[in-house]
């Protein structure tokens, strides 16, 4: 009985949208002719992209990232004979030279894999807590929240994963020597490289943090001396000789050049000079874990995704099969019933985030329930086309701000058609900002992403409860979301990005930009965003990517929308064309590259 009134509260849901659609303004269309995708714009309030680049194409491989150094690198490993995971391997590594806001060492992420013969794979590198964190380190004597406790500084770092991960990808699938595959990231670091406008900016940010928590030390910064030379520019040479040195000890050793030795009592010197609590038996005891990836089909696609501890794969099949039974092709790209059942459907993930996600080691997280199409049928019992759907409703919260939203991103297909997706960080610009003395690395500021108090926000604004509460070697939860699709049981795209707690909302919606709106991997990438994550109810968007008639009937409904003065969304994706060449597509908001042959 129950189910057959779910089922007829979805007919009355989608009957109602059609009739919606009739009094729409011109649809946004994205048309094919001739194999070349047309924007064709009925409505001159809508201007849907960021940027007209386009993508870059290659029958051979391709690699999408952040920094066109640490591209061109996984290019080359991949013209050299490597494979996927040895490219995708050699750019994490550069990555933790060229972009150290967010590429890292000291860090940790996740890397979903799906080989030529179809078999996925997914590997949970995220940090852990050390073992003498608790549930209360950072809350005061009477259970305040100590500010900035767990963002800045030496206490606000979990055990880092990245060189253990990378080591156990390419223990199993990798074919060059780890010899090779570390060796772009030396010479980088050794011989230094150009820093673009944008590098440049990032460590000129950063300096008075860098001053301030690690007196004295040179790293990252021009000078240390107060004159117009500590301010760096475009072109600069960026030399890391330490960090070289610990790339070579861990070219030597492998995971043991990090989690042992020399690397692992640098690390701890530097924890105890800053009151931190990571020691050498931490990092010893640290190791990667292999998960099943969620594998959900959607239409004929077939998402394979990351499982918790990220909440992003559960997020992206419950937000896409949310919207599944409505027609967003013919309503249009972000037009009026598209845009508010995509933000009702992203609400309604976040409030489920909060509640039910955490590590899975610690605690039941209840996968299949959560992306079943009956349960998120009976998540639009609520639902109303006239009004928005209140989070207080939902469950209560508090309005925070947003802040930085580093992270990086980077897709990798190699000739064989074995793909690498794989999201790292250090959480935030820089992560603690702790630079590890004599190793010349940044620590990450990943405990901020427990629920370091229930209800109360983190740096994302996201609130969490028991289910994210610290422990002693526990792993933080993350929305990080490497994915890949495959259509009809072969290869199709391989997508993610950086954002925090937006990274979701990109994914979903970068990926109904291809398969819904029938846009090429690079308009996706370059078409603006928005986003909503159930508290603070708001949703924000790029300038653009609603038309004024739209943002007039989000508004009249009860919407409270917020046009951005930044960007959302730092994607690098690939996608598989139906001839079998691949489109690699890097996002135009920042550096991001990719290189493709
Ligand atoms: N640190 C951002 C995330 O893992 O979601």
């Amino acid at each position: 009985m129950k189910r057959s009134i779910t089922r007829y509260s979805l007919f009355i849901l989608i009957a109602a949208g059609f009739i919606t659609c009739k009094t729409q303004a011109p649809q946004t269309k994205v048309t094919q002719s001739q194999g070349v995708y047309q924007y064709k714009d009925e409505d001159p309030t809508v201007k849907p992209f960021f940027s007209d680049r386009v993508g870059v194409t290659g029958r051979n491989g391709m690699v999408a990232s952040a920094h066109p150094e640490a591209s061109q690198v996984g290019l080359n490993i991949l013209k050299a004979g490597g494979n996927a995971v040895d490219a995708a391997v050699a750019v994490q590594f550069a990555l933790a030279v060229v972009y150290p806001g967010a590429g890292n060492i000291g860090g940790g992420g996740f890397m979903v894999y799906r080989d030529n013969a179809g078999k996925a794979y997914s590997l949970d590198y995220r940090e852990k807590a050390p073992a003498a964190a608790t549930k209360d380190m950072y809350l005061d004597s009477v259970g305040n929240v100590r500010p900035g406790l767990s963002i800045s500084g030496h206490l606000a770092s979990g055990v880092p994963g990245s060189v253990d991960g990378m080591a156990e990808a390419h223990k199993r699938f990798g074919k060059l020597t780890w010899a090779q595959v570390l060796q772009p990231a030396i010479d980088l670091a050794a011989n230094g490289f150009a820093l673009t406008e944008r590098d440049a900016l990032g460590l000129n940010r950063v300096k008075g943090d860098l001053n301030t928590i690690n007196p004295g030390k040179s790293y990252f910064m021009k000078s240390i001396v107060p004159t117009d030379t500590m301010t760096w520019h475009p072109g600069d040479k960026l030399v890391q000789a330490d960090l070289a040195k610990t790339l070579q000890r861990i070219q030597a050793q492998g995971r043991a050049g990090f989690y042992e030795g020399e690397t692992a009592r640098l690390l701890a010197e530097e924890m105890v000079r800053g009151k931190g609590i990571i020691t050498e038996e931490d990092l010893k005891n640290y190791h990667s874990v292999w998960r099943d990836p969620i594998q959900a089909t959607y239409k004929e696609y077939n998402v394979i995704t990351m499982p918790p501890t990220s909440s992003g794969g559960v997020a992206l099949v419950q937000l896409m099969r949310f919207v599944e039974p409505f027609p967003l092709r013919k309503w249009g790209w972000n037009r009026d019933s598209t845009a508010q059942v995509m933000i009702e459907a992203e609400r309604r993930v976040y409030a489920d985030r909060a509640k039910f996600l955490g590590d899975p080691d610690f605690v039941k997280v209840p996968v299949a329930q959560l992306i079943s199409p009956d349960y998120l049928r009976s998540r639009w019992a609520d639902f109303s086309w006239a009004k928005a759907t209140n989070s207080n409703d939902l469950k209560g919260g508090v309005i925070p701000g947003y802040e930085s939203l580093e992270t990086t991103h980077f897709s990798v297909v190699d000739k064989d058609g074995n793909a690498v997706s794989i999201t790292t960080t250090l959480n935030g610009g820089y992560g603690s900002r702790v630079v590890v003395s004599g190793a010349g690395f940044f620590m990450n500021n990943e405990m901020d992403d427990f629920s370091v108090k229930p209800g109360v926000p983190n740096m994302y604004g996201l609130v969490g409860n028991q289910a994210n509460a610290i422990a002693p070697n526990k792993r933080m939860l993350s929305s990080m979301t490497p994915t890949i699709l495959e259509k009809d049981g072969k290869l199709f795209m391989v997508v993610g990005t950086p954002g925090g707690s937006t990274i979701m909302t990109s994914v979903y919606q970068t990926i109904l930009n291809v398969i819904e709106h029938g846009m090429t991997m690079q308009q996706a990438v370059n078409a603006l965003k928005f986003h909503h994550q159930w508290l603070p109810d708001k949703t924000i968007f790029e300038n653009g990517a609603f038309s004024e008639s739209t943002i007039d009937y989000l508004k009249n409904r009860g919407y409270i929308l917020e046009k951005l003065t930044n960007t959302l969304g730092r994607m690098d994706c690939v996608l598989v064309r139906p001839d079998g060449s691949y489109e690699g597509a890097s996002d135009p908001r920042a550096d991001n590259t990719a290189r493709g042959y």
